[in-house]
This record gives structure tokens, sequence and C-alpha cells, in this order.
């Protein structure tokens, strides 16, 4: 309502959100994905656009589509992610809720791999990606503002995400612990841990919606 107005507290602001899994290919027939849907970083980008910002949408191939209202700039890989990261900055604030593919198939085929009969089996090798989050963070012209990362673990969430946060060099981590009893990944719910300057700050479990409108809320008031 506030961004079709023309108004909110981020009008005027330009922030880019990443989101969802990398598609990393190992022939043109298949590829190395993970479990991540989109469905956090997308609540964030309509939450961003709720409070008047305008919105850079840089999105793999998620399971839900992308919000209305905002730039959106989809991409399959990694390296096609940071790539479009480049093109969209400058932003007041960017928001990397992407799942990137650590790792992608170095030798990759340029054809579909076949059997050849003999039962031998391929070999991936593998190059590891740019880390999209610490290079924007360590920008020395036009860094964001306030740069924020996600962290997704299974165990020793905070101390991880301290650490994260520390050797990013983001100024906030949002941390999750995505262990398969919490049905957080592919769920509608999340339970977050803010990691800032000032320390770790436990939010209670709340939709993905409702933790996009926190944390829009907090980006807004970070900004002002
Ligand atoms: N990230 C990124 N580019 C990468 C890897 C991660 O921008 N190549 C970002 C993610 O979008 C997230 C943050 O970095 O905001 C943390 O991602 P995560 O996978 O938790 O951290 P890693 O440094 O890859 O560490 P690990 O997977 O080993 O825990
Ligand atoms: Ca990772």
């Amino acid at each position: 309502v506030e961004a079709a107005l023309g108004t909110g507290p981020l009008k005027g602001r330009h922030v880019l959100v990443t989101s969802g899994p990398t598609h990393e290919p190992i022939d043109p027939v298949r590829y190395i994905a993970n479990r991540s849907s989109g469905a956090q970083g997308t609540a964030i980008a309509a939450a961003l656009r709720d409070l008047g910002a305008r919105v850079s949408f840089v999105t793999g191939p998620a399971d839900v589509p992308p919000p209305a209202g905002v730039e959106v700039i989809p991409v399959q890989t990694a390296q096609e992610m940071a790539e479009a990261v480049n093109s969209v900055l400058p932003a007041d604030a960017a928001v990397f809720a992407a799942a990137v593919a650590d790792w992608r198939v170095a030798n990759a085929a340029g054809q579909k791999m076949k059997k050849d009969g003999s039962g031998s089996l391929p070999t991936l090798e593998f190059a590891e990606n740019p880390d999209i989050l610490a290079s924007v963070s360590q920008l020395q012209a036009g860094r964001p503002k306030l740069v924020v990362g996600f962290a997704a673990e299974t165990h020793d969430v905070e101390r991880h995400a301290t650490e994260k946060r520390a050797r990013k060099g983001c100024d906030w981590i949002v941390a999750n612990d995505v262990s398969p009893g919490t049905g957080i990944m592919g769920g509608a719910e999340n339970a977050v841990t803010l990691i800032t300057a000032n320390g770790a700050e436990t939010w209670p479990r709340l939709t993905k919606h409702e933790t996009a409108r926190r944390l829009a809320l907090r980006i807004a008031e970070a900004l002002d």
C-alpha cells in the first residue's frame, strides 16, 4: 500500500536482494542444486517493496514466483548471480538471502554425458564459486551502507553465524537452524537469530512473511 502510494520509510531507497538456489551445470541436461525454495528471500523483497523501496531482485531458479513490483533479474549459476549483483549496484542496502552453490563443476561437459557401455564412471572436478556477500561487504568504493548476509546452519548456529559475520565483513547476519527436524527449509515459518555488531538477538518463530516484515522494518530504521 505504502509503495503504491509512493510513500513508506524506504521511499527513495534502492535495495538489492539475492534469493533462491543456484544451479551449477554438469552437462546441458544435468545440474547440482540445493534445497532452497526462495521463500524467505522472496518475502523479504516483497516486504522491502511494501515499505516503499525500489527493489532489485536477483534470483536463482526458485520454487516460488518472484514478487510483483520489483525488478527481477533471473540467473542460474553463482557466477551469473555475481555478475547480476555487480550490474545492479550501487544500492543503499543489500540482503543476500540466496543459497549460493559453494562449488561449480569445473569439467562440465558441453554435450550430454553418455554411458560408454563399459561401466566406467564420470569424475566431477570442482572449482570454488565467488563469494558474492564477502566481495560486496569488502568493496572499497560504493559499498552499500547496510550489508545483510544469511547463515543457514545445522548446529552451533550462533557461533558459526558470528564467525561468518566477522569473516565476510557484513553488517548483519540472519542466522537460522535448518536441521531437517525444524521444518524451516521448504516450510512456511522461520526462527532466526539476528547477529549485529551489538551481539545476538533471537526472534520468535514466525511465518517467513512476518520475519521478512520485521527485517525490512529494521533495515528502514538502520538507513534512517
Ligand atoms: N554467499 C554468497 N556467495 C557465495 C556463498 C555464500 O553470497 N558463494 C552468501 C549467502 O547468500 C549468505 C552468506 O553468504 O548470505 C552465507 O552463506 P553460507 O553458505 O552460510 O556461508 P559460506 O561462507 O558458504 O560457508 P559454509 O557454506 O561453508 O557454511
Ligand atoms: Ca555455503
